[in-house]
């Protein structure tokens, strides 16, 4: 398989496995990537930069402090164009900044400012990796979505022998090549609406709410991270597009609509656009008139987009969301039921709207999945890893 074009920032971070980077460093660049190597201080006591730089034809970057030398954004540039970060070797010190999110330096900091996946390959002493600190830390790196490979049993560089060798370079290679090449959803074609929906009044004036599409541009992302061909379709939002996902921008619940139908058939609906329920009836097709009589506005149904999707003859996998703000799981199962959806994504919307992180619960024939609180790509990566379970 091969990794043309795929942008790999490969970290290193100091242990003596550091060598075994070089040579992993070899075979991405072989395989298609575009590596850029970005090496801690103690990095560079076990390996010159000078070796990583021959090797990925690419200077090798040591300090958040040269890289300032532009316009000082280089952590937020270089892990915006990546497609994985990878570290290795990770060692046990550098874990415990991840899980805690320290950004002291140039790596830590792409590590936090990353949209892309994060992959580590840890190394370590045995005793260290065994340590309830160690695991610790692995609990909660699993718990924000960082890939973990390995480590390796075997003899270690202190001569003891037990689990915390670095995988090797040709495993890690292809651990990768997997993450990039091939996602659990690779193949499939996943239609998601987000954001309001706004409904005209008369030319000038309208009803909408306060969705800010985040959640639905979050699930998006993470479909399409995980291999996906993602199709958007959003109401109005202030958000860009993920990488990778076609995005058709409409403005009512009947536009959605429209555009979901024209884009079905597909193997996956998720639904998460707050949809207006109602909408007025006989728009004005003039400016209407300030007076001091009251205004009567009279209101029709929306259609159900989900509801119409899921009772397709040929539905694909229906997912929904539920904005509750009181009795969540008895209110958001009662919906997965009514609107015949495999699985059903409830949360309270007084701790959702607007907001960077969410505390969702999925529902599905199984019973209540509480994902941990986390922001919206987390838990975004969450569902799509629980959905493709479902799937598969
Ligand atoms: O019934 P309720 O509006 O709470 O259902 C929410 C779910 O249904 C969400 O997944 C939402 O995107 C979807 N929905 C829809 N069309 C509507 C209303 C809601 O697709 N008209």
């Amino acid at each position: 398989m091969s990794l043309t074009h795929k942008k790999i920032i490969l970290g290193v971070t100091g242990g003596i496995a550091a060598y075994k980077a070089a040579e992993l460093c070899r075979l991405l660049v072989k395989a298609g990537a575009e590596v850029r190597v970005v090496m801690t201080a103690a990095a560079q006591q076990f390996v010159a930069p000078l070796t990583f730089q021959a090797l990925s034809g690419q200077p090798v970057l040591t300090s958040l402090w040269d890289a300032a030398s532009g316009d000082g954004m280089e952590h937020i540039h270089l892990s915006r164009a990546a497609d994985l970060l990878l570290v290795a070797p990770a060692s046990a010190d550098f874990l415990a900044k991840l899980a805690h999110g320290r950004a002291d330096d140039l790596l830590s900091t792409l590590c936090l400012a990353r949209t892309c996946p994060l992959a580590v390959a840890p190394a370590m002493n045995r005793e260290m990796w065994a340590a309830a600190a160690t695991r610790r830390n692995l609990e909660q790196l699993a718990a924000d979505d960082v890939t973990v490979l390995g480590p390796a049993a075997g003899e270690q560089a202190c001569g003891e022998i037990g689990l915390g060798r670095m995988l090797e370079a040709g495993e890690i290679a292809a651990a990768v090549t997997g993450v990039l090449a091939a996602g659990p959803l690779a193949g499939k074609r996943i239609v998601i609406t987000a954001g309001p929906t706004f409904e005209a009044i008369d030319p000038v004036r309208g009803l909408t709410n306060r969705s800010s599409g985040k959640m639905g541009y979050a699930v998006a992302q993470a479909a399409a991270e995980a291999g996906g061909e993602v199709i958007l379709v959003s109401g109005p939002t202030c958000l860009t597009p993920p990488a990778g996902v076609r995005r058709i921008e409409v403005e009512s619940a009947a536009e959605m609509r429209a555009a979901v139908l024209a884009v079905l058939p597909g193997d996956v609906f998720i639904a998460v656009a707050a949809v207006a329920d109602y909408r007025v009836d006989a728009a004005a097709t003039q400016k209407i008139k300030k007076s001091t009589e009251p205004l009567t506005l009279q209101f029709i149904a929306n259609p159900d987009i989900l509801a119409e999707v899921a009772a397709m003859p040929d539905a694909p996998f229906c997912v929904g969301f539920a904005a509750e703000t009181e009795r969540l799981a008895e209110y958001a199962e009662a919906k997965r039921l009514w609107k015949k959806l495999p699985l059903l994504v409830g949360n309270l919307a007084q701790d959702t709207l607007g907001q960077d992180a969410a505390e969702l619960v999925l529902f599905d024939a199984q019973g209540q999945h509480p994902l941990p609180r986390a922001d919206k790509l987390t838990q975004a990566r969450h569902l799509v890893r629980h959905l493709s379970t479902l799937l598969n």
